[in-house]
This record gives C-alpha cells, structure tokens and sequence, in this order.
C-alpha cells in the first residue's frame, strides 16, 4: 500500500543519509555517529487547526505516535475531526487507484488514526520525544507554553515551532532549554507541501538540529537548513510577493485573475499570488506583515497595503471566511469559486 511503502522509502532514504553522514562526517563529529532521530518514537503537536492537524497526520502515517493537545475540547474534537476526515481521504483515494483494497484501506486507516491521542492537559506531553508547536502566534500565549514546556518535559525532548515569522531564539530562551529548541517551518496544505524549513538559532545543539532533518525524512519531506531571521527563506520571498501583487491591484495596475493568470502562466507557479493570499488567508498576511513593519522599519520590502487592511476590516480573510479577493464556496477547496465584491 502507497502508505507502507512511503515508510519503506524513508527508511531506506534515512539508512542512506546517515550513512552518507558516517562516511562524510569530519572528525569532531562522534555526537553524530548515533542518530538522535532513533529514539523519537512519541511527537507531540500542539495545536490542531489547519496546520496542526496536518503536521499531526503526516507524523502518524510515517509510523509515529502522536499526542495532539488542544486545551478546548471543542478545538480538540474539531481537529480530530479534520485528522480523521484527511486519513478516510487519503486511504479511500488509494482504494480508488487500485492501490489497495477496501479491507486494507480500511485497516491502514485503522492503524494511522489508532496512532493518535488527543488530550486537552498538556501534562500528556510530558514523556514526547519531539514536540510540534502550531498555536496562535503571539508571544504572549507561546512563551508561557515553553515556559511550562521546559519544566515538564524530560530532557532530552526536542521543541519546534511552526512559527511563520516570530523569533525561533525568543521561544528557545522561554522553554529554559534553548538548545534543545528548532523551528519546523511547514506549508499549507501540510499533507501536499513537499518543503519543511528546519530553523536553526545560536543556540540549538547539533543533535535537536540533526534530529530536526531526520524527523522531516522519515515523514517523507525535503528539508532545508536556515537561520532564524523573519519568515525564513520562503516567507520572507512569499510574503512581501503577495503584498506587491496586492499594491498592483490596489493601484488599479491589472486585475486580481490577470496576475494570477499572468504568475500561473508566465512563471508556472501553481496558483497566482492573489489567489495564494486568499488561500493562506489576509489575517495570516496581515499579521506577518505588520509584525514585520513593526520590528524592522528599514527593510523596503516589509509594507503592508491599504488593500489588505480593507479586507481584514470588512472580515473578508479569503477562502477561510468565504470570500477575499474571491469567493470561496468551500472552506476545504483549493480554487475559489469566482470574482469577490469590490473591495471599498
Ligand atoms: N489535505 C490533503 N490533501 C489535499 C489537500 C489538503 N488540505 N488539499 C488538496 N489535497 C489533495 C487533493 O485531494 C488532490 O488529491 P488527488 O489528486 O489524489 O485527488 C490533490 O491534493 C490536488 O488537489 P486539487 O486538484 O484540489 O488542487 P491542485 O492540483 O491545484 O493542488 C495545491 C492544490 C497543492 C494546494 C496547489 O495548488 C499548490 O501547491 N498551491 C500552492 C500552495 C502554496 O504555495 N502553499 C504555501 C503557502 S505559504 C505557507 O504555508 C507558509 C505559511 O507560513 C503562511
């Protein structure tokens, strides 16, 4: 079945990298001769909204046991349900492909979702090899969380943000374990996006850092190696992208469906930045933007357009909402369902 053998393949994947690791490592490099990613075999992941609960789901198809926390039952019971809505989904798809039988579809499905624990006291978190972080971003709710983090968890537990733009270092010194801290950047829709950005600060050990690209093999992700500055590699490209084609819309410069026909078409990008920003969602863009404006006022590229903050004032957030720059139908759709209102 497609899942088995994902697994297969990233053992295999994760056999070679490290010995590719053994036979290339230099000398000072004993700390490596053990993969730190052998003892992770509980992740915890805190938050289950849209992208906590993909992070939860890959890490349970890849074999791993996952406690999900949400300190509401009702948050908890919704992300349980977008958990096992995605799952009945990827293994009905299988069954659809003559991949698998109904029986085995059935009993994969069976074994992923008995993978998971949802629990609403973050006590349950105590014994997790590595802990996942995905909740609101605010420092304000996050530094308190790895404050409790540190205190609780066993030692040698590694902590990742899934921060977009806030301090990796910052929640690193709160948990009283900045070594042990990394940033796991994932992309919307988790269970789609190919990419993790494993994010590295001045104090994260070698071992949390190896661990941080392990993780990301085994649940049959690339990773890649960056520092901890704002938004990263991607965000700190996509972002300020999506808010220059947000200006050429505002100044009236092209429409919003001819510059996504004209970055879906002229660059081969697989939606257009308008589009995009609907679908990441204008509180999200918005948020980032302002931090950004906020805490470095001499980058050029940091600017947040008048015709974002119309959107956020008229709750017009994209897809989530039901319109942005477009209508959305569907909340679970990935192309909207035609041109939104003028924006006033
Ligand atoms: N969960 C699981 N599967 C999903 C899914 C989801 N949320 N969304 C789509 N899929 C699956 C569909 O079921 C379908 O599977 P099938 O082919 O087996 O039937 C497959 O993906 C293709 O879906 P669609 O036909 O609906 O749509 P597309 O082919 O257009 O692909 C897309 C959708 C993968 C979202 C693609 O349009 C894309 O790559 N868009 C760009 C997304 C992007 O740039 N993301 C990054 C956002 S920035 C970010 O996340 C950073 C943050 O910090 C702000």
């Amino acid at each position: 079945m497609a899942v088995r053998k994902l697994r297969s393949l990233n053992n295999t994947m994760l056999a070679r990298s490290l010995f590719r690791r053994t036979l290339l490592a230099p000398s000072n490099a004993a700390a490596f001769s053990a993969s730190p990613m052998a003892d992770v075999k509980k992740v915890g992941v805190i938050g289950l909204g849209l992208m906590g609960h993909g992070v939860a789901q890959t890490a349970m198809q890849a074999g791993f046991d996952v406690v999900g926390l949400e300190t509401d039952p009702a948050f908890l019971q919704n992300g349980t349900n977008l958990i096992e809505g995605s799952l009945k989904k990827v293994h009905s798809r299988a069954v659809k492909k003559g991949k698998a039988t109904q029986e085995e579809a059935d009993a994969g499905f069976a074994a992923d979702f008995g993978r998971f624990e949802g629990v609403t006291d973050v006590g349950a978190l105590a014994d997790c090899d590595l802990i996942i972080e995905a909740i609101v971003e605010d420092y304000g709710v996050k530094n308190p969380l790895y404050a409790t983090l540190g205190e609780l968890c066993k030692p040698s537990t590694v902590f990742a943000t899934n921060t977009s733009s806030l301090s990796v270092t910052q929640m690193g010194d709160a948990s009283g374990r900045p070594e042990n801290m990394i940033g796991l950047h994932f992309f919307n829709p988790v269970q789609m996006m190919k990419l993790v950005e494993v994010v590295r600060t001045e104090h994260t050990s070698d071992a949390a850092f190896q661990l941080g690209h392990e993780y990301c093999k085994a649940i049959g992700k690339v990773s890649i190696s960056c520092k901890d500055t704002p938004g990263f590699v991607v965000n700190r490209l996509l972002v300020p992208y999506i808010a220059q084609a947000q200006l050429m819309v505002e100044r009236g410069d092209a429409t919003a469906e001819d510059v996504d026909i004209a970055m879906r078409l002229g660059t081969g990008h697989p939606m257009g930045p308008i589009h995009l920003g609907d679908y990441v969602g204008h509180d999200t863009c918005k948020f980032i933007l302002e931090g950004w404006v906020k805490n470095f006022p001499e980058e050029p590229n940091f600017v947040v357009p008048d015709i974002l903050l119309k959107l956020n004032a008229a709750g017009r957030l994209g897809r989530k909402s039901g319109e942005g720059f477009y209508k959305w139908e569907n909340t679970a759709d990935t192309a909207p369902s035609g041109p939104g209102a003028p924006i006033e």
